[in-house]
């Protein structure tokens, strides 16, 4: 996946959200995506399924301008896993294989095993035929991110995005849950967005955005050691609590 000189525009917005963004993505690799709200990482993420398009520039997925494919080959191909999710009432099992209805009970819950559902369902009533969302078993934020997860680890897309979409989870899920994903991941582009640095230090390379611009980029490693705006926030994160309190 190749970003080249993406500038955007919200219609009707005066200003670009996004501007001169340029990176390359290969098969494999992870991107770690950071910055203050508001800096246009969500926007960046949107414009791969074209839920935007872009103003200048262009977008190329296996070397195809991802305005050349149908819209419907590039959402099979795209998944963005989203801070919240929808839940149908239907079963847990119909929730997951939301996107493909054909796909086979295996795969679904090998999905729901890397997104470390498989257990929580396993508890359940009637496992994968409980009946979950507005009229059945209601899910906490936790578990309906996982179930977001899990839902587009059926799509086997080729490139995945996690929109902070482990937020509601804690540290050492999360970490369960990458190393569950990164086994199937070599033929995919995953892009993290988070907070949490610890959640995308482990990527090929980071990019920090600013005002709709990358200021920074490069490993965890290389960040730190450029001693910018990376590593302010990496300083930030890993303060200890009685250090900040001493600061207040
Ligand atoms: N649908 C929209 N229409 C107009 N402006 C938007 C829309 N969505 C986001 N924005 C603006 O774009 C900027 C970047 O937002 P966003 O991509 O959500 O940032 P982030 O995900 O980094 O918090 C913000 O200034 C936000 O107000
Ligand atoms: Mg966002």
């Amino acid at each position: 996946m190749r970003f080249e000189n993406v500038e955007f525009t919200y219609p009707g917005a005066s200003h670009p959200t996004l501007n001169g963004i340029s990176f390359e993505a290969h098969a494999g690799q992870t991107i770690g995506i950071v910055g203050a709200p508001g800096s246009g990482k969500s926007t960046l993420a949107h414009l791969i399924p074209r839920f935007y398009d872009v103003t200048a520039g262009r977008i190329l997925i296996d070397g195809q301008d991802i305005r050349d494919v149908t819209l419907q080959s590039l959402r099979r191909s795209v998944a963005v896993v989203q801070q919240d999710t929808f839940l149908f009432t239907t079963t847990i099992e119909n929730n997951i294989a939301y996107g493909d209805p054909w796909a086979k009970e295996r795969k679904i819950e090998r999905a729901a095993e890397s997104a470390q559902l498989h257990n929580y369902i396993m508890g359940l009533p009637a496992d994968y035929e409980t009946v979950v969302g507005e009229r059945g078993v209601s899910l906490s934020g936790g578990q309906r991110q996982r179930l977001s997860i899990a839902r587009s680890l059926v799509l086997k897309p080729a490139v995945m995005v996690f929109d902070d979409s482990t937020a509601a989870i804690d540290a050492g899920t999360e970490h369960r849950i990458r190393s569950a994903i990164r086994r199937y991941a070599k033929d995919r582009v995953t892009l993290v967005i988070a907070h949490r640095l610890s959640s995308l230090m482990h990527a090929d390379f980071i990019l920090f955005l600013e005002d709709g611009r990358i200021v920074e980029q490069g490993s965890h490693a290389e960040l730190l050691e450029r001693g910018g705006k990376y590593r302010a926030l990496y300083d930030l994160q890993t303060r200890p609590a009685d250090d900040l309190e001493a600061a207040e």
